[in-house]
């Protein structure tokens, strides 16, 4: 494939959310509780996730050719040096109840390497986007992580842990350490939104397990092109497919990276 051109790119994918983002927030306003399906214990999914999704994937599949897919609810194709990542819907839950933070994550992967990353938040539309090594932004204006160096100081987000509990104990005594030494914790029900007020400075730090990478890997490269850094648990740097991430402001990093280590250390 030749060199792409990832501004134009972005912006068509940017349209293509607000297209399907429109189709999701009107379906809202007709959805009935019959509408909901289990995938698993607490795992939702309903039409509007499906067919946002075929939506998407059909628009991507014009905007570049050739290119692969692995997304939430109809899995992966095969193996393409570009693959788009999708998460139709991230904050499913939030959907269903009628809760306003819910968004469209869309990433390009170059060899598994995001590129471009997209989340479109739909009730407060603001849509994060960046492009690897042009800086993030949101509605095109950019952003950059907060310059807040104290725990003490900081706001954290987290996801509980919904149908993996393994490790319930180890995320319980963590969230009770982080309770008495940070300003506050927030769980606001979408990974790839967490990521991105990371990114945009509202929270220092955002910390989750048991996730899938359509759920992190556009929001991952946003908090990495507005200056933040990421980690698995446990130091590893898979934070993509590794189903653990921490994102923090860079400035807390050390410490937050220490804090979780404490709990979930090896
Ligand atoms: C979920 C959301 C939630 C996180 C879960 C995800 P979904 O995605 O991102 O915040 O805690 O781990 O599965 O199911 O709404 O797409
Ligand atoms: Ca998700
Ligand atoms: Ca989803």
């Amino acid at each position: 494939m030749s060199k792409l051109h990832l501004d134009s790119i972005c912006n068509q994918v940017i349209e293509l959310t607000n297209e399907v983002g429109h189709f999701i927030l009107t379906e809202q306003t007709k959805f009935s509780n019959t509408d909901i399906q289990k995938k698993g214990f607490n795992d939702l999914v309903t039409y509007v996730d499906k067919n946002s999704e075929k939506a998407l994937i059909e628009g991507l599949a014009k905007i570049l050719p050739g290119s692969g897919i692995l997304a939430e609810e109809s899995g992966e194709t095969e193996k393409k040096e570009y693959t788009w990542i999708i998460d139709p819907l991230d904050g499913t839950t939030n959907f269903i109840h009628k809760l306003p933070c819910f968004a469209i994550s869309i990433a390009l992967v170059k060899n598994n390497e995001p590129i471009l990353g997209i989340v479109n938040e739909l009730n407060l539309k603001e849509c994060f986007s960046a492009i690897k090594g042009e800086g993030a932004n949101v509605n095109g204006k950019s952003i950059k992580v907060s310059e807040q160096s104290k725990l003490e100081n900081s706001l954290i987000a987290t996801g509980f842990p919904y149908n993996d509990f393994k490790l319930q104990d180890n995320y319980m005594d963590l969230f009770k350490y982080l309770m008495t030494c940070t300003q506050g914790m927030r769980r606001i029900g979408s990974a790839s939104v967490d990521l991105c007020y990371v990114a945009c400075g509202r929270f220092e730090a955002f910390y989750e397990y048991g996730l899938k990478p359509w759920d992190v890997a556009a929001g991952a490269l946003i908090v990495k092109e507005a200056g933040g850094k990421l980690a698995e648990f446990n130091s590893g740097a898979d934070y993509i497919f590794g189903k653990t991430i921490i994102a923090t402001n860079g400035l807390i990093h050390k410490d937050f990276v220490l804090a979780v280590d404490r709990y979930f250390g090896k």
